[in-house]
């Protein structure tokens, strides 16, 4: 009997159900009846606990549409690992004895960068772990595409087109903020998809006044309105400029609940323009995965059947290339994938004409 554990960890988005779908069918495949299935609640925590849930197929079918996850999911910071919880338990003890106490073959989890650390860091302690690349920003380190991005961008896309219509209609300039932590995946493939004129990213800082210039442009140009796609994380130069901890305390300071709102103040203030932000926020990781994700994640749940099968553990599932295939989790962990302002997507951009206001 083989038996496997399993949690969604982090912050959730919307191919959890079916990326645990596939693990769940591709295993009954590959075991028969000979496989139980361990779900841990609401992430590490679970597991940390030993709460959690013999699941059975029937708790796996309906769900490849359905957003969420069906284990519940929390935020367990890997930097705090190695700090005793509240109660005075030991993080990575706890989890190690409660795999051994249910005598697991391998656990599954599904997370983004934080998580896979984690993962990793349990992989070096001695368990079986298979790690599955979860998160909308797309910016784990080593596959080309994590599942939920897309189902994320098709959200902010729709945000930006529906802003598209009330824009013009009032001559106004737009921001729509949208998610991504530290990197601008999602608003850059939102802001081109929805046609946004300005789009900036942290990765690539901007210049309000090349902000200002690129909108009288579109003023002279006899357009009434413009659309900027900001990425939640984007930072001006000057800030860019600062030395990490003075550039922390600034943005942890500043008397706006978000960027977007203190680039609406200096667009109003050097440009005189009227502007609104909208600020899409968590309904880009709710509802339910586009079919692109549906079959990402479907495959990426195969893929983690049949390492598990081949006992080849300690490995993250990855696209590369669009071939499914895995990686080391010692390779991916702590590295960030960032858009460069070299790659070729930013260049057809800026061929295209839009801002970058760098
Ligand atoms: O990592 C996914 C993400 O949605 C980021 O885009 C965003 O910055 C963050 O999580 C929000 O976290 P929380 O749900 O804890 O507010």
């Amino acid at each position: 009997m083989k038996r496997i554990g399993m949690l969604t960890s982090g912050g959730d988005c919307q191919a959890l159900n079916a990326t645990m779908r596939g693990v769940v069918k591709g295993l009954k495949n590959l075991y028969k009846k000979d496989v139980e299935i361990y779900g841990f609640i609401n992430g590490y925590w679970g597991l940390m606990r030993e709460q959690y849930k013999l699941l059975h197929s029937k708790d796996f079918s309906g769900i490849l549409t359905k957003g969420g996850t069906i284990l519940g999911s929390s935020r367990q910071p890997f930097k705090l690992m190695n700090v005793p919880t509240e109660d005075g338990l030991d993080k990575v003890k706890s989890m190690k004895d409660t795999y051994k106490k249910l005598n697991l073959d391998c656990l599954v989890v599904l997370g983004g960068n934080g998580s896979q650390k984690t993962a990793n860091l349990l992989s070096e302690e001695g368990l079986n772990v298979i790690g599955l690349p979860k998160t909308i920003d797309n910016d784990l380190w080593g596959t080309d595409m994590t599942f939920g991005f897309q189902s994320a961008v098709d959200i902010a896309t729709d945000a930006i087109d529906c802003i598209h219509t009330t824009a013009a209609s009032h001559n106004r300039v737009f921001i729509v903020e949208v998610m991504g932590h530290k990197v601008g995946w999602i608003t850059l493939h939102a802001g081109i998809a929805g046609g946004a004129d300005i789009i900036l990213l942290p990765e690539i800082p901007y210049d309000i006044k090349k902000v200002c210039k690129a909108l009288d442009k579109r003023t002279e140009q006899g357009k009434g309105f413009s659309i900027l796609a900001v990425a939640e994380g984007a930072i001006s130069k000057e800030d860019a400029e600062l030395p990490k901890k003075k550039r922390k305390e600034k943005i942890a300071n500043r008397p706006y609940p978000s960027v977007s709102y203190e680039i609406a103040d200096q667009i109003r203030e050097y440009c005189g323009k009227e502007v609104r932000v909208t600020v899409p926020g968590h309904t880009q990781r709710g509802g339910s995965p586009v079919p692109y994700d549906r079959v990402l994640s479907s495959r990426f749940g195969a893929k983690a059947a049949e390492l598990i099968k081949k006992e080849e553990y300690g490995k993250l599932v990855v696209l590369k290339n669009n071939i499914v295939t895995a990686i080391p989790l010692s390779e991916s962990a702590g590295k960030l994938k960032y858009v460069s302002p070299d790659d070729d997507i930013v260049k057809d951009a800026k061929l295209l004409g839009i801002s970058f206001g760098d």
